[in-house]
């Protein structure tokens, strides 16, 4: 197959970074996870101590910061100014922040333009929120993946290994959190017009590569 962009997009927990990988790997595509990214200035700016409400340091620091996304032995690997903090940029500490720092425009612009930058050579599979709306608007193929917030809080609540919390607070927390990032005022999470929307809450995600890799066949083929 030639080389083309997709773009995929939807809320937190719908499966987007498995979908990605696999459809990646079965066409020999580069998987981009751009939340990473705001995850990565994110660390930096609780490195240096600086607070994520600080807006002007925040974006002094993301715009003197190196991020490089490369492909390592158990997936996407993050370095940050040659350091590698692809676990640490999972932590406790960045989920609480990571939504303000990604509320920031100039932030936004910068990793944008990074990830345009990424894609130009096409042959990505990119995930995140406002990809298939800002960051590649031309993509070839868009999909905008979700799952009920019931789903999605199952699926959390199986992975957590002593839940204190019950998996009714957390389809509320879901359902919070999807309000905030659909009303926000920089680059809301909604669906591009052009998007083909799968819903993941009744069908196991393998079967949504298979959907994923029809989509994109069907386009390449010009059907
Ligand atoms: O997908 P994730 O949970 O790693 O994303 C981390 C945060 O970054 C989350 O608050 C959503 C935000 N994000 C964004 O605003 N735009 C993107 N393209 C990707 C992630």
């Amino acid at each position: 197959m030639n080389k083309f962009n997709i773009a995929l997009d939807g809320p937190a927990g719908a499966g987007k970074s498995t979908v990605a990988r696999l459809v990646a790997n079965e066409l020999g595509f580069v998987y981009i996870d751009t939340g990473a990214m705001y995850r990565a200035v994110t660390w930096k700016v609780l490195e240096l101590g600086i607070l994520a409400d600080q807006t002007a340091k925040v974006i002094e620091t993301a715009k003197a910061m190196d991020i490089v996304l490369q492909p390592g032995p158990t997936g996407q690997q993050v370095l940050v100014d040659g350091e590698d903090v692809t676990d640490r940029i999972r932590s406790a500490a960045i989920n609480a922040n990571v939504s303000l720092i990604a509320q920031i425009a100039e932030v936004r612009e910068l990793l944008v333009s990074k990830q345009k930058a990424m894609a130009a050579s096409k042959g990505v599979v990119m995930d995140g929120r406002d990809i298939g709306t800002q960051v590649l608007p031309d993509a070839e193929v868009k999909i905008f993946l979700t799952a009920s917030a019931r789903e999605r809080a199952e699926r959390r609540y199986k992975e957590m290994d002593k839940p204190a919390i019950t998996v009714e607070q957390l389809e509320l927390e879901i359902a919070r959190r999807d309000k905030l990032d659909s009303e926000r005022e920089v680059s809301p999470l909604v669906q591009a017009q052009d998007a083909v929307l799968l819903d993941s809450s009744n069908i196991p995600l393998q079967d949504v590569v298979g959907k994923v890799l029809e989509l994109c066949r069907a386009k390449v083929t010009g059907g």
